[in-house]
């Protein structure tokens, strides 16, 4: 096992502090040093890497992750202040094999060209809607605006995520059904 610098000169080895999560719906009890990240947590411990690290420095979204409802940086958020919480990640989103309409967007308005920002964009629509702040596509805009996208899908990106925050409930259910007539998306579908 790889040792830190300290342990050579003798010093104690870390604390370790038990932090009890709630990810995807499945429960996990851990072990972790006090300055281990939620997003370190999460891809290195858990291997849920579809939530990815780009500046992590709280700068570009890319970590972005969902605990208790709110979007948050996982990279700014150490794992032990989250103790007791639920978190979401990119992997938590579909239902089965059903993609979240989110999702679903993304695919139909070809929002994504390397995919990387994807999860991170996906995890802040959705805590966007679950804020119900926004009202206009600039709203929209706004409020997406900590999450860059170095292959400038910006306009594809706008358009899933309007297509689904900006729906009146009664006209997003018909456009859930007339999605459903052009063919579910499922997992299986996308691209590997
Ligand atoms: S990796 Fe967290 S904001 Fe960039
Ligand atoms: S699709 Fe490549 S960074 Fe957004």
């Amino acid at each position: 096992m790889a040792r830190l610098p300290s342990d050579a000169a003798g010093a104690a080895p870390p604390q370790l502090h038990a932090v009890r999560l709630r990810i995807n719906g499945r429960r996990h009890e851990l072990e972790v040093p006090p300055w281990v990240t939620l997003l370190d947590l999460l891809r290195d411990r858990l291997s849920l890497t579809g939530t990815k690290k780009g500046c992590d420095h709280g700068q570009c979204g890319a970590c972005t992750v969902l605990v208790d409802g709110e979007r948050i940086l996982s990279c700014l958020t150490l794992a032990v202040m989250r103790d007791g919480c639920e978190v979401t990640t990119v992997e938590g989103l579909a239902d089965g094999d059903e993609l979240h309409p989110l999702q679903q967007a993304f695919l139909r308005h070809d929002a994504l060209q390397c995919g990387y920002c994807t999860p991170g964009q996906l995890c802040s629509a959705v805590g966007l809607i679950q804020e119900g702040q926004a009202r206009t596509e600039d709203d929209v805009r706004e409020l997406m605006s900590g999450n860059l996208c170095r292959c400038g899908a910006y306009p594809q990106i706008l358009r899933a995520v309007c297509e689904v925050a900006l729906a009146p409930k009664s006209a997003s259910d018909a456009g859930e059904r007339e999605a459903g007539s052009v063919g579910r998306v499922t997992a299986e579908s996308l691209p590997r």
